[in-house]
């Protein structure tokens, strides 16, 4: 406090300071301060255990990759039609079953469609609003490669549709827009995309780059050309591909406590394949994938990039956003969960520390 003052900075000790004012602190009394982000402390830990993801990606062989299918996040303001759109491309009924039509889970589902005389796969993410896709983007979890903007023709942009798609460009990720519900009287889809250029997505018949496409959930219209101009979208600038021959990495997406099954997590792999036997940590769970069961209720063996599986088998609920991995050893995994575990506590712990002589200081 003393050498902060002389700094000209007013603060308490108990305060919270920023990095830089961390830094000048510390290099006043000889010290080289180094933040160390809770993800930078994460890879440290896996380090340790011999684990580098982000060098064994730029090792990773050119020959050893191949094409993956894109991972599509739909995203759009409250009731303009998400879910009944995923409905209508997947030709299910998954909305009948949700209480009072509201999502309630994360679904991730892979569809096929026949796209320029191929049969292409396509993973969808259905979020609950956009909470979950941000929850993961904080954790540093960015799993989307395309980000479908639902807009209601009728209502046009609103709150939400601003924050999605201000999630998706703050992620880099290229916009599909879905102009929904025109079959609705009315409806004003040009209305829209004249809104949107407020936003930069410049249609492509208004000269910019974004594919806006005419749907109607309900009446299954338009369907094919959105599936198509994901497809575009993905061929035209992305490189999707990974490598399938090693072991599985990804994201636990959602996770749940089933009465009969325990620890339920769905699951994308994002680089190898994830197999019945392989022992797994994801965050603070860990165990040994006992089962795996794919959208339609399917016992699966495996699973390559790209795809979403329900894993069975981890000893506690891992949290959306987690990263997965597939370690050498069920004892290596149970270390890895088992250290972060301490990472926590110990956080935990430093925090209710502070909180308490908070307390002190004021009554004194
Ligand atoms: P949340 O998950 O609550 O954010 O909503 P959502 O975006 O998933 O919307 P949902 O699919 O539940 O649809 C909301 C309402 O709009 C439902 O009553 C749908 O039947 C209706 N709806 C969706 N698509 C269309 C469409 O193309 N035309 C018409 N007329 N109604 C639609
Ligand atoms: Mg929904």
């Amino acid at each position: 406090v003393t050498v902060l003052f002389h700094l000209g900075e007013m603060a308490t000790a108990t305060e919270s300071l920023d990095e830089s004012t961390f830094e000048v602190l510390g290099a006043e009394i000889g010290y080289k301060i180094e933040v160390v982000s809770p993800e930078d402390e994460d890879k440290e830990l896996l380090e340790s255990f011999g684990l580098n993801l982000e060098q064994e990606e730029l090792d990773e062989d050119d020959d050893d990759l191949e094409i993956r299918p894109p991972v599509v996040t739909v995203m759009g303001h409250v009731d303009h039609g998400k879910t009944r759109l995923l409905d209508a491309i997947r030709n299910t009924t998954v909305i009948e079953g949700e209480a009072g039509g509201i999502t309630q889970h994360i679904g991730a589902y892979q569809i096929w469609t026949e796209h320029e005389g191929h049969d292409r796969a396509i993973t969808f993410i259905d979020t609950p609003g956009h909470e979950a896709f941000t929850a993961m983007r904080a954790r540093g979890a960015d799993v989307t490669d395309i980000a479908i903007l639902v807009v209601a023709a009728d209502d046009g942009i609103m709150p939400q549709t601003v924050e999605a798609l201000n999630h998706a460009q703050a992620a880099n990720v290229p916009i599909v827009v879905a102009v929904n519900k025109v079959d609705k009287p009315e409806a004003n889809p040009a209305k829209v995309r004249q809104q949107l250029t407020e936003y930069g997505l410049v249609a492509e018949e208004y000269g910019g780059e974004v594919m806006f496409v005419d749907v109607s959930a309900r009446q299954g219209t338009g369907i094919q050309d959105l599936l198509d101009a994901v497809l575009l979208t993905a061929d035209a600038g992305l490189d999707l591909r990974a490598n399938p021959n090693k072991e599985a990495r990804g994201i636990a997406i959602e996770a749940k406590l089933d009465k009969g099954r325990g620890s339920v997590a769905t699951v994308l792999v994002q680089g190898g394949t994830l197999r019945v036997g392989d022992p797994i940590v994801a965050g603070t769970a860990y165990g040994r994938v006992r089962a795996m069961i794919d959208e339609h209720g399917e016992r699966v063996e495996e699973a390559a990039p790209s795809r979403p599986v329900q894993v069975q088998g981890l000893n506690s609920v891992p949290r959306a956003g987690d990263l997965f991995l597939v370690p050498e050893d069920d004892r290596t995994a149970r270390q890895i969960a088992e250290k972060r575990e301490a990472v926590e506590r110990n956080a935990a712990l430093a925090k209710a520390r502070k909180r308490m002589s908070l307390e002190d200081f004021t009554k004194a």
